[in-house]
């Protein structure tokens, strides 16, 4: 294939090429049917990786996990507050431990700037595993899960509809500017994504033969939709006291069939989990008794419908995250 991107780090879908994208998407696949098949694939036995969580994860830290233990390395996972770093020891320092001990550094944090302090000085591989700017190896699950679905990625229709200036809202419409998928921000206009990025995506768009486009219209936004993805209202690290702005903004963008039915017939419904589509959680369940919404960013017959492909993501997960892990360690 002539790719190699060994010894890169992985921050954010920007630095990477759409040919490197297609490449680690392909070796997703080949590592999924191994993994399908029971086909034993310990390339990476004698390394090892640490996972540094200073925000809650299911899905990023399981996969992490299994991906390193199926690729026979050593996993350490410090949870938030369990390293010294943040409080008695710098990120730069802390990386410089670190990059001594381990051949690879996943990163969930807050700001962007700290994962690329961590990857400035760590002398391995640093992963980004969400911050509040970008969630890149979640990207690839989702152009895993589109692929598997239509066969192809370049002139789908891609709707993100909510609070499409997070972390989300960012990666995914540099995802799919990066695979010439058609991007609509269906969103209200405070949470339109920041317009230098919006400007990047435009232009990385010119080459793929995708497009960028914003709209406060739900109809305009929606129609003709592959694919509607949506995210949580509020994100991790946000105060509590935005809850009631947010859902005022975003109600009338929850993903629900009346916005399904302008979509495609065949279209799908993506979501990075976890999501707050009943009230089975403290929080759904608090939001609830606070402002009488018992549904937030989809509702539950949407979620449990047969065009949504919400567990097929969270599996692809682990098998995108091994490629990445491979990849950039082998
Ligand atoms: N989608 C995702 O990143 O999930 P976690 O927060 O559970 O890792
Ligand atoms: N926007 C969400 C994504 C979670 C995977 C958050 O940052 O909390």
């Amino acid at each position: 294939m002539g790719l190699n991107i060994k010894g890169r780090h992985f921050l954010s879908l920007l630095d990477y090429s759409p040919e490197e994208i297609r490449y680690l998407l392909d070796l997703s696949k080949d590592f999924k049917s191994m993994k399908r098949s029971g086909m034993p694939h310990r390339y990476l036995e004698g390394k090892n990786i640490v996972l540094i969580f200073e925000k809650s994860s299911t899905r990023t830290r399981c996969s992490f996990e299994v991906a390193g233990m199926d690729l026979g390395m050593g996993v350490t996972y410090l949870d938030p507050g369990s390293s010294q770093m943040g409080k008695k020891e710098s990120i730069a320092d802390t990386a410089r431990v670190l990059g001594r001990l381990y051949d690879g550094i996943e990163y969930r944090g807050f700001e962007q700037s700290l994962v690329q302090t961590l990857a400035d000085y760590a002398g391995v591989p640093v992963w980004n595993g969400l911050t509040d700017q970008f969630h890149p190896t979640q990207m690839l699950a989702d152009l895993l899960t589109i692929e598997e679905e239509f066969g192809f990625l370049k002139g789908l229709n891609f709707t993100y509809a909510g609070d499409a200036r997070n972390n989300l809202g960012n990666s995914l419409m540099i995802a799919c500017a990066k695979m010439g998928l058609h991007f609509t921000a269906c969103a209200p206009k405070a949470l339109f994504p920041a317009e230098d990025l919006v400007a990047k995506a435009k232009e990385i768009a010119i080459e793929s033969g995708g497009s960028v486009k914003l709209t406060e219209d739900i109809k305009t936004g929606t129609t003709n939709a592959d694919i509607i993805y949506t995210d949580i209202w509020v994100s991790m690290g946000e105060p509590d006291d935005v809850w009631e702005t947010r859902i005022n903004l975003l109600k009338p963008y929850q993903v629900n069939a009346q916005m399904m039915a302008n979509a495609k017939p065949e279209a799908i419904f993506m979501h990075c989990l976890p999501s707050f589509h009943d009230t089975n959680t403290t929080i759904g369940a608090d939001i609830a008794a606070k402002f009488g919404i018992k549904e937030m960013e989809v509702t539950n017959d949407v979620f449990e419908s047969k065009r949504s492909r919400v567990f097929t993501e969270a599996e692809n997960r682990m098998h995108t995250i091994k490629a990445v892990i491979y990849a950039t360690l082998h």
